[in-house]
């Protein structure tokens, strides 16, 4: 079981994670869309939520954790209140608006395998044409799924790139290495980092 409030006090002053700002670069240097509503799901202490409300985008913000809802509102100020939605819930619960970005900073590897699939089908159906998703997926050789970790979500190569079939995948890094959790125990982390653009209304076929 993950002690989420003491990842929040520990990861609360790092800077937003760089899939997030390489997709905010992206849709700056192609030009804004007039709607600039974003998803972050599973904004944890909130780093990546303030990096959008700082550059003006509406948020609707989703995590299952109470704490994660505190920590985001002692952060923000009164000007970024009226661009901010919170939602406390598990982000497979939401019927989620159209949006043209959805950050997923290391939170979608916690969704439940056996709802994963049409988790992602969802979020790739309320993503406008030329939307972005970006964030991290775990992969098969990551150490938590050697320990069967329950509730999270483990993909091989083959699997993550048909998840991006019918997307532009625009950023993609595979890591393998080892390191450390937030909290500093040893862990050998395989990860998929992605920021991907939706093309057309087709959609994503797993
Ligand atoms: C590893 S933290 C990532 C936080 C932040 N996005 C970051 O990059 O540091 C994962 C976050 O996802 C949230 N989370 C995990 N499973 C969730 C679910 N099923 N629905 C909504 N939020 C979830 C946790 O409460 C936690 O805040």
């Amino acid at each position: 079981m993950t002690d989420w409030l003491e990842y929040y006090r520990i990861t609360s002053n790092r800077a937003p994670r760089d899939t997030l700002l390489q997709c905010l670069k992206l849709f700056k240097k192609e030009g804004e869309p007039n709607n600039k509503s974003a998803i972050d799901l599973g904004f944890g202490s909130g780093n990546d939520t303030l990096e959008l409300l700082n550059n003006n985008w509406n948020v609707l913000a989703v995590d299952s954790e109470e704490n994660a809802s505190k920590f985001l509102l002692s952060r923000i100020s009164n000007s970024h209140q009226e661009k901010l939605q919170i939602i406390t819930s598990g982000f497979e619960n939401v019927t989620y608006p159209k949006s043209s970005l959805i950050n997923a900073s290391y939170s979608l590897p916690f969704c439940k395998s056996e709802n994963f699939k049409d988790f992602w089908s969802k979020l790739i159906e309320s993503l406008v044409p030329g939307g972005r998703i970006c964030g991290q997926l775990f992969g098969i050789e990551d150490q938590w799924n050697k320990e069967n970790r329950e509730n999270t979500t483990f993909l091989s190569l083959e699997e993550f790139n048909k998840l991006f079939k019918g997307l532009e995948l625009e950023f993609f890094k595979e890591v393998k290495e080892d390191g450390k959790t937030a909290s500093g125990i040893d862990k050998f982390w395989h990860i998929f980092h992605f920021v991907a653009k939706k093309r057309s209304e087709e959609i994503n076929q797993i």
